[in-house]
């Protein structure tokens, strides 16, 4: 009895503890912006003729992240914030998913609104997934959100939500029809201010909020592409509103943070899924190449972060950080220990006092098995990159509002002419990559190229079938791109 008493005293003591540390450290609301394709030179902070004042002011009051990376795409790109891990051990590396493929980023790993779950979260997303729905198991709600209003493939129509002329726009598990000719990009502000409205402050709210804008196809209404009358281009004009569409959104909607109370425990985080796409309007400049592309203009994108539990802000962090990062960084933000496994590393502390982070290499990308000669491969190791083989199919520095020839595919010859070639840069001194060194520091290609081999030793073959799945036919689903045929 008298034993029973100190047992029950004892575990009260540590439970009173363990309470009083999470009153403490009380969960942050986070809201994850994605944006779509957006290049490096793409926002106001980087670019005076944008016009993004909403982007700029977080970013200037939060803390730039100078070196953030992500993959060169978009599937492989979500796969590594959701899960840690980068694509090369999910057989995610080369290009993305297409919607007849039979695939999705692996059931075995864990999604991040899984974890933050865990940790007591509501868990939303609004917006583009792209990390495969031929399983009802593999899309959003079924993967730790609670609710999903957005749709499963790589891009559509804003307007009329279609591609391939049949309609990928839901909410949660059921179709949405009625908002033909309604633009994304207000659908999905309205739905992520509804979601603050309607949340109860007393629990943390995980918002992934992943916007149509800026990917192609270039569609902006009127008024916004009517914003940049000295751009000659109309292309790059129409592109620059979709920006700014975007940019109303994310003050829309951190407005609705305010109203709701809940700015001051926000924390947002803001990143593009990889960089500009130069075929269709985005621009990287002065960075080198584009979204496709293992040089930096792919790479590198545009991020920060903003609000809750930072110390240090109206200041860059520079050191590197890469989308596998995230899932370990918000679980402790969160309150939580960073999962063991995987590839990434909790930023958090660093990022909180802005002190040197934790990462000193990354891998770019590791893809080789489809087509041998297509594969590239590139690591970096503190302040060396070594691209193995074909770097993507932009390998120039593009300006903005200019008219480029670009070719729609690589030819197999100019792949095959990098098969085997190694270009090595100093980042440090030359992040534009206009300086090969690869000739004459024969001994860092060696090193990096023995790196890359010992890293990428358990790589995943890619899951990339090239034969379209006849099962996938929307034509069986009532003309909506649907699960269950996998
Ligand atoms: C970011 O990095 C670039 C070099 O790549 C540097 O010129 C710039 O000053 C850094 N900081 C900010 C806030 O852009
Ligand atoms: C949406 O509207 C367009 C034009 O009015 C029409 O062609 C299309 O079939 C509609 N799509 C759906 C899914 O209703
Ligand atoms: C919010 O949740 C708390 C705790 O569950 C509850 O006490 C409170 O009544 C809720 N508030 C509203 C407005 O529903
Ligand atoms: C933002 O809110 C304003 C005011 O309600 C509205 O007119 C505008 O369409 C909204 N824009 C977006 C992109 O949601």
């Amino acid at each position: 009895m008298v034993l029973k008493f100190f047992v029950f005293i004892l575990f009260g003591g540590v439970f009173l503890l363990l309470q009083r540390k999470n009153v403490h450290a009380k969960s942050p609301h986070i809201l994850f912006i994605v944006a779509d394709d957006l290049g490096w030179n793409d926002v106001g902070f980087h670019n005076p003729n944008m016009k993004t004042p909403n982007i700029d002011r977080l970013a200037r009051e939060g803390l730039i992240l100078n070196q953030t990376y992500l993959q060169p795409l978009c599937s492989p790109s979500r796969h590594a914030i959701m899960t840690g891990y980068y694509p090369y051990h999910a057989g995610l590396q080369h290009l993305v998913i297409l919607p007849w493929q039979p695939v999705c980023s692996p059931l075995k790993m864990k999604f991040l609104p899984r974890r933050l779950k865990e940790l007591g979260y509501a868990t939303h997303m609004v917006g583009k997934w792209h990390l495969g729905f031929c399983s009802w198991n593999c899309t959003p709600t079924y993967r730790g959100f609670d609710s999903f209003f957005g749709y499963y493939n790589a891009q559509e129509d804003h307007y009329t939500h279609e591609w391939y002329n049949y309609l990928d726009y839901r909410d949660n598990e059921k179709p949405v029809r009625n908002l033909n000719g309604t633009y994304s990009a207000f659908t999905f502000a309205s739905r992520a201010q509804d979601i603050i409205k309607n949340h109860n402050s007393s629990q943390p709210l995980f918002l992934y909020m992943a916007f149509q804008n800026v990917h192609d196809p270039i569609q902006v209404p009127k008024k916004y592409e009517d914003m940049y009358p000295s751009v000659k281009s109309q292309g790059r004009r129409q592109f620059s509103g979709m920006v700014s569409a975007l940019d109303e959104a994310v003050g829309n909607i951190t407005n609705q943070l305010r109203e709701s109370g809940l700015y001051e425990d926000t924390l947002i985080v803001f990143t593009a899924d990889n960089g500009g796409w130069p075929q269709y309007f985005g621009n990287n400049y002065p960075l080198r190449g584009g979204k496709f592309t293992v040089y930096e203009g792919g790479t590198r994108v545009v991020s920060f972060v903003h609000g809750a539990g930072l110390k240090k802000t109206g200041e860059s962090f520079e050191s590197l950080l890469h989308a596998v990062d995230w899932s370990s960084t918000l679980v402790e933000a969160a309150g939580g220990k960073p999962a063991l496994n995987g590839d990434g590393v909790s930023q958090w502390p660093a990022i909180i006092n802005n002190t040197p982070g934790p990462r000193t290499e990354l891998i770019y990308n590791f893809d080789s098995d489809v087509a041998p000669e297509e594969g590239h491969a590139a690591i970096r190791m503190g302040d060396y990159k070594l691209i193995d083989g074909y770097p993507g199919l932009y390998p120039d520095w593009y300006k903005p509002d200019q008219v480029y020839d670009f070719k729609p595919e690589p030819s197999v010859e100019e792949m095959q002419a990098h098969a085997g070639r190694y270009q090595l840069f100093n980042l440090k001194d030359d992040p534009t990559e206009h300086n090969d060194l690869s000739k004459s520091k024969p001994e860092i290609v060696k090193q990096l190229s023995e790196r890359l081999q010992l890293l990428t030793k358990n790589a995943v073959p890619p899951n990339y079938p090239l034969i379209p799945d006849p099962k996938s036919n929307p034509s069986k689903f009532d003309n909506v791109w649907s699960p269950g045929w996998c």
